[in-house]
C-alpha cells in the first residue's frame, strides 16, 4: 500500500480477534512512534507496554468507571454494566498507555502535546500497514489516579494522554472526510 492508502484505509477498530500481537510487531509501531516530529527534540512521549497482570488492574479501573457513568453503585444494572466492561476490557489484545512528559512553559506543553499526537498517529499506521487495528482511547481511564499509581508515576511530571487498545481486526468499520474543498481556501 501506499502511504496514502494506509492513512485512508486505516479505520478505528473496536473489535479484534483474540490473537496476540508479537513483541517484534508491536515494536516496529512503537519505532514508528519515535520519529514523530517533535519541536526542540523533546521527544515528550513515553509509552506502557500492558501485560496481562497490568491489564487486570486497569480493567477494574476501566469497568468501574463505565458502570459509574451508567447506572447507580450496588444496582443489578451497574453489576452488569461493570461484569460487561469487564470482560471487554480484558479480551483486548494488547494495551499500550502514552504519556507526555509535562513540560514548565504552556507553549511546550501544547507543542509537546502536538508531538504526541504526531506520535500515536505514526504508531496506528504503522500497525496498520501490518494488519494490525489500533483504538486511540482517551476514556476515564487515563485520568484516574489509581492508573498513575499502577504505572508508579506522578501526575506532576507526566500526564497520561492516550490508552491503545489494539490487535487483529474482527470487524472494519467506514467513515468518511468532508472533500478538502470544504475545509480549504486557496488563496492568491
Ligand atoms: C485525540 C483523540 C481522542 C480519541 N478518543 C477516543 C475515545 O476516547 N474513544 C473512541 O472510541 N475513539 C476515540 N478516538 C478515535 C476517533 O473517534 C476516531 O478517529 C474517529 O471516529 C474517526 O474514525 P477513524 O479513526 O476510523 O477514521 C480518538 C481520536 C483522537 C484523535
Amino acid at each position: 500500500m501506499s502511504i496514502l492508502e494506509i492513512i485512508k484505509s486505516r479505520r478505528t477498530i473496536y473489535q479484534f480477534i483474540p490473537k496476540l500481537i508479537p513483541l517484534d510487531s508491536l515494536n516496529l509501531c512503537l519505532e514508528a512512534a519515535i520519529w514523530a516530529p517533535n519541536h526542540k527534540m523533546t521527544e515528550p512521549w513515553r509509552f506502557w507496554v500492558i501485560g496481562k497482570e497490568t491489564q487486570s488492574e486497569l480493567a477494574v479501573i476501566y469497568a468501574e468507571n463505565r458502570a459509574l457513568k451508567r447506572a447507580e453503585k450496588g444496582s443489578d444494572n451497574y453489576d452488569d454494566i461493570y461484569q460487561k466492561a469487564l470482560s471487554k476490557f480484558l479480551a483486548i489484545p494488547q494495551v499500550i498507555l502514552v504519556g507526555q512528559l509535562l513540560a514548565k512553559d504552556k507553549v511546550t506543553i501544547q507543542e509537546d502535546y502536538a508531538a504526541c499526537s504526531c506520535a500515536i498517529q505514526n504508531f496506528q499506521l504503522a500497525a496498520w500497514e501490518i494488519e494490525i487495528g489500533v483504538q486511540w482511547s482517551t476514556g476515564p481511564i487515563i485520568e484516574d489516579k489509581r492508573t498513575y499509581e499502577i504505572l508508579k508515576m506522578e501526575s506532576i511530571d507526566l500526564k497520561l494522554i492516550g490508552a491503545l487498545y489494539m490487535g487483529y481486526p474482527n470487524c472494519v468499520g467506514k467513515s468518511t472526510r468532508q472533500p478538502i474543498e470544504k475545509v480549504t481556501s486557496y488563496l492568491a
